[in-house]
This record gives C-alpha cells, sequence and structure tokens, in this order.
C-alpha cells in the first residue's frame, strides 16, 4: 500500500530486545548527532529478550579464557560456524558484559562475587544470570531505562515494519527508508513510511513458524521477510535449535510453551524415561549437559521408541529452599501448570527455540544492501554455526550491536529518494498462519527428508492463494511466516546431511566431502 504519512529519522532501528536497544544507545554514544528511531511491533519488552533464562555467557569467571568459550562454541556449532565471528564474539563478550553491567544491569552475586553458572555444551561455570531465572528481563528493564532517558532515540511502539524503502543510485540499491504499519500512535496511525539513511535489523526470530515454541507471539520471521523481499541475502536457515526441555502442556498446546532453562540441568537436575532411566549416561561425554542438538535428539529419538509424547525432567532433589532462590520463575510457572517440580518430575519435549541462521552479514554486521544492518536473532553473522551454544544469544545481540555502532556512522549515505514500490505483494490471510505451523512441524521439525519436505513445500506454495481479505498485523505476521517457512525449507532439503540441529532422516551421516565448497545454504529473493 502507498504510504499515508511521511517522518525522517537517520537512522531506523527495528525491534527492541538487547540487540536493537544496543544498537540505538551504541550509536548515540558513538554519534550524539544522529537522530534514532526504534520501531517495535508491540511494546518495548516483548520480544525474546524478556523471556531468556539462563543467561549470557562469557570468560569472566577465574581461570576461564575467550579460547576455552571459542572452543566450546565452536564444537556446539559442528564444524559450520565462522571462526573470526567466533573469536569476535568471545573475546570482546567479556567487555560487553562488563558495559552492561556499568549500564546498571544487577547480575547475581555472591558474597560479592558475580556467579557463574553451566549450561549445556559448556565446560566451565560461565554464564552470568539475574534475578536467579530472569536474566532477559533484568537486562531489558536496564536497557529501557537508558534508551528512556535519551531524547534523541525516539521509540514508536506498535509498529510493524512492512517493507523496506530502497533508492537506486548508479545501478545499485541502497537503503532509503522503510515502511511501517502503525496501530494508534496518535498522528502515525495505518501505513507510513520513515525515511532515513541506514536500517538496522533486531528485529528476532522466527518460532512462530512451528506449533510449539519458547519464542513469544511476536517473533514471526518479519526481519527475514522484509530483508528477503529487498533482494537481502538469506544464510544457514536450516539451523532451527530446538530446545531440549520444555515443558510439555499436552498434544493440542500452541504457540509460546514454558521454557524449563538448561540451567537447571547445570543445577544438578537430570533426564528420565518412564521408567526412571538416566538415558543421558552414557550417551556423551557431557550426559545431561551435551550440547542441545544432542540432548533434543536423545529425548526425541527415546519419545519415538517407547511411543512416549514427552520425557522426564527429574529436579525434585534440588530442594523447595534452591529452587524458590534460584529458580523462582520456572518453578512459578511449572506450579501454574499443576506440576511441583520439588515434589514432582516435570514433563518435557523439544520444542523450537533459536534460528541459528538469517539476514548474511559480514562482521560488522553489513549484509548485502548498503545501508543495511543485521543484528541479534535476525542475522547471520555465522557465530552458531550448526547448533548455538547456550546463552550465546544475548551475548551476540551486545556484541555485534556494538560493532555497527563503531562503523555505521562513518559509512551513513545522503539522504536518498526512495521508489516506492506499489506493486501488490500477496499478502495472504491470518488463517495461514495455523496452516504454515502444522506442515512445519510435521515436516520440517526436529526430523526431516527429502520426501516430508517436498510435500511441505507443495503445501506452502497452494497457501499463496488463501489471500488476505482485510489487511492488518495478523495478516503480515502470516506473509511472513509463510514466506520464511518456505525458505527454511528450500535450505532445508539443500543440505543432504546431518549436522548439528539439521538432522536429515534420509541423510544421517555428517558429510563434509557432500558439503564440502557449499557449506552455507544461500537463498535470495528470487530463488524462493
Ligand atoms: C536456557 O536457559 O536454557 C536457554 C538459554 C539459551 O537459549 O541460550
Amino acid at each position: 500500500p502507498a504510504p499515508g504519512w511521511t517522518t525522517r529519522s537517520d537512522v531506523v532501528v527495528i525491534g527492541s530486545g538487547i540487540a536493537g536497544l544496543t544498537a540505538a544507545l551504541r550509536i548515540r554514544a558513538e554519534a550524539p548527532d544522529l537522530h534514532v528511531l526504534v520501531v517495535t511491533k508491540t511494546v518495548l519488552n516483548a520480544g525474546s529478550t524478556q523471556w531468556a533464562q539462563g543467561g549470557i555467557a562469557a570468560a569472566l569467571g577465574p581461570g576461564d579464557t575467550p579460547l576455552e568459550h571459542e572452543v566450546d562454541t565452536l564444537v556446539a556449532g559442528a564444524g559450520a560456524c565462522d571462526l573470526e565471528a567466533v573469536r569476535i564474539l568471545v573475546t570482546e563478550g567479556p567487555d560487553a558484559v562488563r558495559e552492561l553491567i556499568d549500564l546498571g544491569t544487577n547480575f547475581d552475586h555472591h558474597d560479592g562475587v558475580l556467579s557463574l553458572t553451566r549450561e549445556g555444551g559448556h565446560h566451565r561455570d560461565r554464564i552470568a544470570h539475574a534475578g536467579g531465572d530472569a536474566t532477559g528481563a533484568e537486562i531489558q528493564r536496564s536497557l529501557i531505562a537508558a534508551v528512556e532517558q535519551d531524547p534523541q532515540i525516539e521509540v514508536i511502539q506498535h509498529a510493524l515494519a512492512v517493507d523496506l524503502l530502497l533508492a537506486v543510485d548508479g545501478g545499485r540499491s541502497q537503503i532509503a527508508g522503510v515502511t511501517l504499519h502503525v496501530l494508534g500512535e496518535g498522528q502515525l496511525d495505518g501505513v507510513g513510511a520513515v525515511h532515513c539513511r541506514a536500517v538496522i535489523l533486531a528485529s528476532g526470530g522466527l518460532g512462530q513458524v512451528f506449533a510449539q515454541t519458547t519464542n513469544p507471539a511476536v517473533s514471526t520471521g518479519d526481519g527475514m521477510a522484509l530483508a528477503l523481499r529487498a533482494g537481502a541475502v538469506l544464510r544457514d536457515m536450516e539451523f532451527v535449535q530446538f530446545h531440549p526441555t520444555v515443558m510439555y502442556l499436552g498434544p493440542d498446546a500452541r504457540g509460546q510453551q514454558p521454557l524449563i532453562s538448561e540451567a537447571v540441568r547445570g543445577e544438578g537436575a537430570f533426564l528420565v524415561d518412564w521408567d526412571g532411566n538416566r538415558f543421558m549416561q552414557g550417551a556423551h561425554e557431557l550426559a545431561d549437559l551435551a550440547p542441545r542438538d544432542v540432548v533434543a535428539k536423545a529425548i526425541t529419538r527415546r519419545m519415538h521408541e517407547t511411543s512416549k509424547p514427552h520425557m522426564w525432567l527429574d529436579a525434585r532433589h534440588l530442594g523447595a529452599d534452591f529452587w524458590e532462590k534460584r529458580f523462582p520463575t520456572i518453578l512459578a510457572t511449572c506450579r501454574s501448570h499443576g506440576v511441583d517440580p520439588v515434589t514432582a518430575l516435570i514433563p518435557v519435549s523439544p520444542a523450537c527455540h533459536y534460528a541459528s541462521g538469517g539476514v548474511a552479514t559480514d562482521l560488522f554486521g553489513r549484509s548485502n544492501i548498503p545501508g543495511l544492518y543485521a543484528t541479534g536473532e535476525v542475522a547471520c553473522s555465522g557465530v552458531h554455526g550448526a547448533n548455538r551454544l547456550a546463552s550465546n544469544s544475548l551475548l551476540e545481540g551486545l556484541v555485534f550491536s556494538r560493532r555497527i555502532a563503531t562503523v555505521l556512522p562513518g559509512e551513513l549515505r545522503d539522504w536518498a529518494e526512495p521508489v516506492v514500490d506499489q506493486r501488490p505483494t500477496g499478502i495472504v490471510g491470518e488463517v495461514v498462519r495455523r496452516k504454515v505451523q502444522k506442515q512445519m512441524t510435521k515436516r520440517v521439525g526436529v526430523l526431516r527428508s527429502a520426501e516430508g519436505m517436498s510435500h511441505a513445500t507443495i503445501k506452502l506454495r497452494g497457501l499463496v492463494h488463501k489471500k488476505a481479505e482485510l489487511i492488518g498485523s495478523d495478516t503480515w505476521e502470516a506473509t511472513n511466516l509463510l514466506m520464511i517457512s518456505s525458505a527454511l525449507t528450500q535450505a532445508a532439503l539443500l543440505r543432504e546431511e546431518t549436522r548439528g540441529s539439521h538432522w536429515r532422516e534420509d541423510f544421517p551421516e555428517r558429510s563434509d566431502a557432500r558439503m564440502a565448497g557449499h557449506f552455507d545454504t544461500v537463498l535470495v529473493g528470487d530463488r524462493l
């Protein structure tokens, strides 16, 4: 649709989690003259950061080193990480976390020393946490407080980013703005355009592609979809991580499901099957603290072998006092669903948790479109490879947003007149969301095969015809989910091997030879 209003800002940040708010704050610190606009789809704290439980990983403990953190990250990434990106993450990580502390984030301490815990795939205690198991909420609180103190950072809530606006300069596209669909924000209501000189995508992941996910309802792959429509390159879309221990709420449960943090296993909880067997023992040298793809596969395998809908997490021995102090949020959530983890086993099964792929970026968050940057879950710098190491996600947003801020002011282009694209964009109806989730969960979830995914491809193509009658946030989200599901399925079909979080039943082995020369699955809009 043609924009009904226009406004302008030097830089537009799309998304308001740790990646987006850090980018806004750091750009203002580096370039005080710039005006920064943060747009967010609902409210500032509705994204995934708010829900992060376990914490943020960095080599901050005595004896720990960035090199050890690097090794654990590379092992989890199953041979598909970008080494330079990982080195940057682990070496810049400790300072980035200290900066968060200086900003006012209250991490947990014991006798004046920062408390660090362990999660799957880590060989050391290196996860800083806050409020026990409410790390993301505390980080989000401190970042929002800092943003609210800066009058040069403007925020528009209830603003869904629809499409990027491009200008053409010497035959090459560059960012010139973004169209928004804003609901009830005074003068800026309905569809309008923000003209700008750079856009930073920090819009998070795509968990809502699947029927059960730990992600909030807003995680509908919007940033990846609008980047793809504008000609940006997506990378590694097949590497979607399933968190092993998500509370099982029954066969009909849909949408966001309660996460039982890996930190609970880090503190001694363990998995058992329905006969009480500890099936992770002997399955990996780290047993219940193996990397999460290993644990998710072991749970799924045992569910299939025993024809059960879930497995169990035993954390009774942690005791009531420890539960109340260390995991108050998870304790309350379990109890609200009728399970007291102090006396009963917690039913758990894997659910979609994190997109390791996304908009392909270099080491400073630059995409292939001049003026378009990406950071956090929407981006793919290659730092996670085929399987993200626990608690590296908050760190990634923090580290790479800081890096974008160091280069963006010097790279800003002049204002350019956008070419407003009026082509119909094929908006589908809200009903498509459910249908996409059904296909993706059944055929492109933890277990994948060419047969199942080809079938899903046909079904997804058919959904293009379910056109929207009225256009609103729900229909944009459904359109984005459909587009991103197609991209994910194409990438997963291309990768004919099993690696990290990508598990092919028809290609059960990891195959370095097969994938040699094209390790990254790369997609651009016109391939779909
Ligand atoms: C968790 O607390 O288990 C999730 C941490 C993460 O996804 O990195």
